[in-house]
């Protein structure tokens, strides 16, 4: 049987700089998640949240053996004894103890409940920076808070009101509150945010999953809009918080715990103010880099598709993106990746 699949992986070679975020690593990483979105893709619609999360794990798992880095998983699955692979303090990486140390916050498949129902916008999704820059967040829900670029520093502030916040930001666009549109997950959680966006007159789109795209939409004039607010994954608010340093926006986040238990994971990761509201930078110091690639389609990437070459080959299509902080650099890449006839 013939077992070479799309997530072959090639052995780690060792780069030309000596720069931790190396400049071809930056490209690598798409390598990364395009094995994920390819592995979870094969999954979309078949109503198997678990199948499809476990898929792109397995490929991402792999794909991080081709690259030269000695990488620690600081945000992944889940702690040592939850996630069989990529949890938290996993070495990851095709040179361990010799290649540039590196910390990776991931998620292999953001929006696992999406794939099932084949909805929009599933990512596979990570962001790399040097060891200690992107905050290790407890698996806990982050209120988040985000603007795009070209606003006032400081324009948003999660310690006021959802009002305030959308006042400050129609006046800085020289437009009124009703006339903004907010992105909020729809969560009976929030149910007195969408009221009180209500009264305002505020566009509400809500998303049923995703906020890591959904944060990210704000960053894009197309999507129309204006602010994203509301309640996620704390590990979902570091990666977008990544993605909003390399094109720019602001982001305030601060860790909401619904019991001891979560504090407890909170200070063992060396958090100790509870209640701090943290900045971009705050969460994803430094160089940092962001690389996701679209599994369904969505407002940022198109998702996988399954084409026919005129040669014959069946070929998986994937969009992808991946930008770097210190550039400002966003490289928008299609890929081909062939695939071998299914055989069973
Ligand atoms: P999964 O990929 O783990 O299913 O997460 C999807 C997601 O919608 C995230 O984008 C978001 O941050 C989080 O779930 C919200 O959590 P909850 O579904 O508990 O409201």
């Amino acid at each position: 049987m013939n077992t070479t699949t799309p997530n072959d992986v090639p052995a780690a070679k060792e780069p030309v700089s000596e720069n931790a975020i190396d400049r071809v690593l930056v490209l690598e990483m798409v390598r990364v998640t395009e094995a994920a979105a390819v592995a979870a893709a094969q999954l979309i619609g078949r109503g198997d949240e678990k199948a499809a999360d476990a898929a792109a794990v397995e490929a991402m798992r792999e794909a991080f053996d081709s690259l030269y880095m000695d990488g620690t998983v600081v945000i992944g699955e889940g702690e040592r004894d939850e996630a069989p692979m990529l949890y938290i303090g996993e070495k990851v990486g095709g040179a361990p103890g010799k290649g540039p140390k590196i910390d990776i916050a991931l998620d292999p498949l953001e929006g696992t409940t999406i794939t099932a129902k084949a909805g929009p916008n599933a990512l596979a999704v990570l962001a790399a920076a040097e060891e200690g820059d992107l905050l290790n967040a407890p698996d806990v829900y982050m209120d988040k808070l985000a603007v795009g670029p070209g606003l006032p520093a400081g324009v948003i502030d999660l310690a006021k009101t959802p009002t305030q916040n959308v006042e400050a930001v129609a006046a800085a666009k020289g437009r009124e509150p009703w006339d903004l549109n907010v992105c909020v997950l729809d969560r009976p959680r929030h149910a007195e945010l969408i009221a009180e966006l209500r009264a305002i007159g505020c566009g509400i789109h809500l998303i049923g999953d995703g906020d890591v795209a959904g944060v990210i939409a704000v960053t894009d004039q197309d999507t129309g809009i204006d602010m994203y607010m509301g309640q996620g994954g704390a590990p979902e608010g570091v990666l977008a918080a990544a993605a909003l340093r390399c094109v720019g926006g602001q982001f305030n986040g601060r860790l909401v715990f619904r019991n001891e238990d979560e504090k407890a994971r909170a200070r063992k990761w060396g958090i100790t103010d509870l209640g701090k509201i943290y900045t971009l930078e705050e969460l994803a110091k430094g160089d940092c880099i962001f690389a996701a690639t679209g599994v369904t389609s969505g407002s940022l990437l198109d998702g996988v598709k399954k084409r026919k070459k005129a040669s014959g080959a069946t070929i998986m299509t994937t969009q992808s993106v991946v930008m770097r902080a210190s550039s400002g650099t966003v490289r928008w890449i299609r890929g081909e990746h062939r695939v071998e006839p299914h055989r069973s």
